[in-house]
């Protein structure tokens, strides 16, 4: 059965711009299949899309304050023009004017839906919505063909009866159609019928039956690494330990408490893995002897005994004929010299390293990541994780298959 596709939407950023044609009150249906689809949406009104509609019925369908000043001081101390270009997974123009489109080949930044579409790194869609005579002029085919050229979507047009009364191409898609499509934009396919397996969140190692030894790990880059993989076409395993966080759609989960769980689930998967991506913080040591009953406080000084707990990733790059495999490496100092040293000592195929403490990391929002492989390193800025992961594994496919 094929999956449909706007399961993509789960959980994604989608920042609607709607500006000024007749087609914008189809662009309400649009917030409401989006958000159907499981994404969360933005609206930035143009002052054109406003003639049309009311602030009001975005404000209302999205569930968000609409966005429409690029210069009110209020506006853009709740969420500036850079902090949406940052929130985006996808920006959608829709409906798309000859005059945004023109606006956007031009690169211009004067008002707001221009200025996101600068500064975002997201994917930008637009689905074009005006009178035939407009859509036929050579102006308005070179101002797309420029933005083709620079990569953005186009969704569209239809063609069919327009609201001016002529007929001809035009006519903005159906909203069922741009959320298809706006679906697909996530879908990469670069790790189409490959099989990863992820291991992701901490693990507790008990003490006794109440308590246990843990560490700070949230478990978001692993889940972020598990959606991305999906999109890109993978079939996923995600081995968790404890965390907070709803499996991502379409990827099989296998909860786990400590270490040896998780180390006896990795290696009973991962020769059937083509890819295995360890993000897990697991704890280094573990109680040598966990007590059967609860620790009494009867004494003034308690000592553990700790022992080690096998090293799942190393273990899963040293299988004969095993999975391409990725670490990660959490650093408080010399990042690039622990890395570089962990890619080697483990015999991985890539790690990526990210420095931890002071608010970054662990249970952070937004991260950043040193990728190294044989061939050197590759630097991904600081970004939300979401976005992060979905780099990093556009990374992993060009290694996986290279030269493709
Ligand atoms: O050696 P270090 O713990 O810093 O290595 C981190 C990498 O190794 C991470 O990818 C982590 O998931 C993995 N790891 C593991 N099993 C362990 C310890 C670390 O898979 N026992």
């Amino acid at each position: 059965m094929r999956i449909p596709a706007n399961k993509n939407l789960a959980n994604k950023h989608v920042l609607l711009g709607v500006t000024g044609s007749i087609a914008a009150y189809k662009a309400a249906e649009l917030v409401r299949r989006l958000r159907k689809g499981g994404a969360e949406v933005r609206v930035v009104l143009s002052a054109g899309g406003a003639e049309f509609v009311t602030p009001l019925t975005f404000q209302a369908l999205s569930g968000n304050p609409l966005h429409s000043e690029l210069l009110d001081t209020g506006a853009e101390a709740a969420m500036g023009h850079i902090e949406l270009a940052r929130w985006a997974d996808a920006v959608v123009v829709a409906p798309a004017s000859a005059n945004v489109i023109a606006r956007l080949a031009q690169g211009r930044a004067d008002d707001l839906l221009a200025a996101v579409c600068l500064a975002t790194e997201a994917p930008v869609a637009v689905a074009p919505a005006m009178n035939q005579q407009m859509w036929a002029h050579a102006a308005t085919q070179d101002n797309l063909r420029k933005l083709r050229e620079r990569g953005v979507h186009q969704f569209g047009p239809a063609a069919g009866d327009q609201a001016c009364g002529e007929s001809g191409l035009g006519r903005m898609l159906e909203a069922a159609d741009i959320t298809r499509h706006t679906a697909e934009l996530f879908d990469t396919g670069a790790l189409t019928g490959l099989r990863v397996l992820i291991t992701a969140g901490p693990t507790r190692e008990a003490i006794d039956p109440l308590r246990y030894l843990s560490n700070r790990s949230s478990g978001r880059m692993g889940y972020a690494v598990a959606q991305a993989a999906v999109e890109a076409g993978a079939r996923v395993i995600l081995i968790s330990g404890p965390t907070a966080l709803a499996t991502p759609p379409r990827v099989e989960r296998i909860d786990v408490r400590s270490a040896q769980d998780m180390h006896e689930a990795a290696l009973s998967r991962a020769p059937g893995a083509d890819i295995f991506i360890a993000t897990a913080a697991v704890a280094d040591y573990r109680p040598a002897a966990p007590a059967q009953q609860k620790i009494k406080k009867n004494t003034d000084t308690l000592t553990l005994q700790l022992t080690r707990n096998p090293d799942i990733l190393a273990d899963v790059a040293a299988l004969p004929d095993g999975p391409f495999t990725v670490g990660f490496a959490a650093e408080t100092e010399k990042l690039l010299e622990h890395a570089g040293e962990k890619l080697a000592r483990k015999k991985l195929d890539m790690i990526a390293a990210n420095h931890v403490g002071e608010g970054k990391g662990f249970e952070a929002e937004e991260n950043a990541l040193s990728v190294f492989d044989a061939s050197g390193v590759i630097e991904l800025p600081q970004a939300p994780k979401t976005q992060l992961a979905r780099q990093l594994i556009a990374l992993i496919a060009e290694r996986y298959h290279p030269g493709s």
